[in-house]
């Protein structure tokens, strides 16, 4: 949303309603900017004015970034006719311009990061920035050292043209490791143990770029960034 803002489109957005029932309250006289009733819709506000709607504050919360530890069984979509979606478990004012920055599997774990600022969350996506994410992957065959080999130099991925790019991969146990990839291909991980004769069991996002899933999160829970950890 942009400042100044016309009065009508204001409401409707925060409030989530169509413009013709913004404008219609805003002429009944169910709008103030800043303790004054304003009935003219296409009035300019600005984002520091105080607007009420039906006597209720509206408040414009600007560009916001949440951590959510995402469980099993939720899917990173807006809208979904089958499972749970990651803002099912949100409780936010304004849910409609909210965006996942890099969606996990519906059985994958983990840190997902959701923000209204597009800017921010094609930083963290595009392979141009070269941020990596970090997962710790639970396999059903033992681990090779020449397969973290492959891992590490790039595999052929199914159905893409180049190899992946160097990754970083460290053996925790035979079954065991912890991915690092600066690409976000379609199922990159559970294709790249795939392509080394693998297969994925669990998957758990740990971290993006230089935000660490907050271990004092429950599954499900979320909190705001921090402004440090907002800078990418
Ligand atoms: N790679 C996958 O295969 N799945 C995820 O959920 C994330 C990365």
């Amino acid at each position: 949303m942009k400042f100044p803002c016309r009065l009508d489109k204001f409401i409707s957005h925060l409030a989530e309603l169509p413009r013709s029932k913004a404008k219609a309250g805003i002429k009944s006289k169910l709008a103030t900017v800043n303790g004054e009733i304003v009935t003219a819709f296409d009035y300019s506000i600005n984002a520091t004015d105080d607007i009420t709607w039906h006597g209720n504050p509206l408040k414009f919360l600007g560009k916001r970034y949440l951590m959510l530890y995402k469980p099993a069984g939720y899917v990173c979509a807006n809208s979904d006719d089958m499972h749970p979606t990651v803002f099912d478990l949100l409780d936010e004012p304004i849910m409609s311009d909210f965006h996942v920055a890099g969606r996990l599997d519906i059985d994958t774990t983990g840190l997902v990061l959701i923000t209204n600022d597009g800017d921010w969350s094609h930083k963290i996506t595009s392979p141009k920035h070269n941020k990596f994410k970090t997962y710790l992957v639970e396999t059903q065959e033992p681990l090779t050292d020449d397969a973290l080999a492959q891992l590490r130099q790039g595999v052929q991925l199914h159905n893409e043209k180049d190899l992946t790019r160097p990754a970083k991969a460290e053996a925790l146990a035979s079954y065991s490791l912890r991915l690092s990839i600066s690409e976000g291909k379609y199922h990159q991980v559970k294709r790249m143990l795939a392509a080394v004769n693998n297969k994925v069991v669990e998957l758990h996002r740990e971290k993006i770029a230089n935000i660490e899933l907050d271990h004092s999160l429950a599954q499900g829970e979320y909190r705001p960034l921090t402004e440090q950890e907002q800078q990418l």
